[in-house]
């Protein structure tokens, strides 16, 4: 018997393991259920009981011999496999840049913008991007064929072939929400409503087809225009730093009373310029009773500001139309 065991212990000590398939051999000759080494502890019924004792050491010897053979030809094995480079991996070569993703800048002039007026009170709120007359010009003060509607050239989209069927336009400002805002709910509201706007506009580089707004509404009793130049003053610090050159100058839209507009100073090349950053104004008495406020009682403040021309500024942007392109060299510049 003890012959028998040695036997097996110089098998299982001459056994070379270099590989996966010789390893997986090893287990199945020596380790298995059916392997040598089981079959061995099979043998000690007959084994005399004086015997027992010194056979079965040497049997627990091989025993763990052989799966120590095996877990260290395991960890060799796999040890190896890390170390081993094919031909075509050279080490000594740079490695490839990887390139992270990034937000585009809208989406991060956008998220600064909100940041600010949650900060300041205002919740969000949106509506659709395909309008009808009513909420894009009628409720807001345009009076049909009013001049007035020459300001923001239309997309006009007709939804079916029936002429009783009012046309629909791809919304020109965001002003709409407003309306949907104040017919839904009863002041006081304060809300800042982002989203995309479609104008007819010839494309340059100050202007695109597309563009972006957040407006703004705040209703309650006695809102006043200081509060609203106060607003804008803080959310251009905010934005910009408390440094940065701004002026506010009167406007006119159909839809607020009295109206201003918001530049700030972009240093460029050519020496820098003022650039319109937003419209505001008092919410137009004919407004809120068009969506049923009581305005002997309620009053408010509006604006809406260009989302591209506040990127532009904020991250020295000089072309709108870069904004859409999704050049990825471009957009590889916002990678924070
Ligand atoms: N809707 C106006 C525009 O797009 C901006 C504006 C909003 C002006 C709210 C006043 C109040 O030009």
């Amino acid at each position: 018997m003890i012959e028998k065991i040695n036997e097996l212990k110089s098998d299982i000590q001459n056994a070379s393991i270099s590989n996966e398939n010789e390893l997986e051999e090893f287990r199945l000759e020596f380790l298995s259920r059916n392997g040598r080494v089981q079959k061995m502890f099979g043998l000690m019924g007959s084994v005399p009981n004086e015997k027992k004792a010194e056979v079965g050491k040497a049997m627990n010897e091989v025993k763990n011999l052989a799966q120590a053979t095996f877990d260290g030809a395991k960890n060799s094995l796999h040890k190896s496999e890390e170390k081993t480079f094919s031909a075509t991996q050279d080490i000594s070569l740079p490695v490839q840049p990887t390139y992270t993703g990034s937000f585009h800048p809208l989406t991060r002039a956008l998220h600064q913008i909100k940041e600010i007026f949650l900060r300041l009170g205002f919740n969000i709120a949106d509506g659709p991007e395909l309008e009808d007359d009513f909420h894009n010009f009628t409720a807001l003060n345009f009076p049909p064929d009013h001049p007035a509607r020459d300001m923001q050239d239309t997309f006009f989209v007709r939804k079916s072939d029936d002429p009783n069927q009012q046309d629909h336009v791809l919304r020109t400002h965001t002003s709409p929400v407003q309306i949907r805002l104040m017919k839904d709910k009863e002041p006081p509201i304060r809300s800042i409503m982002p989203g995309r706007v479609y104008r007819n506009e010839a494309v340059t580089a100050k202007s695109y087809f597309q563009f972006n707004q957040v407006e703004g509404l705040y209703v309650d009793e006695s809102v006043t225009m200081g509060e609203l130049i106060e607003t804008l003053v803080m959310f251009a610090k905010l934005m910009y730093g408390s440094d940065v050159k701004y002026r506010v100058r009167p406007s006119y839209f159909p839809f607020t009373e009295p109206s201003i507009e918001m530049d700030v100073w972009w240093d460029n090349d050519k020496g820098g310029q003022w650039l319109e950053i937003l419209g505001a104004g008092m919410v137009d008495p004919n407004v809120l009773e068009a969506v049923d406020v009581d305005s002997e009682k309620y009053t408010g403040f509006a604006f809406g500001m260009g989302v591209d021309r506040i990127a532009l500024l904020r991250y020295g942007i000089d072309d709108i139309r870069t904004l859409y392109e999704n050049d990825i060299r471009f957009l590889r510049q916002f990678t924070s």
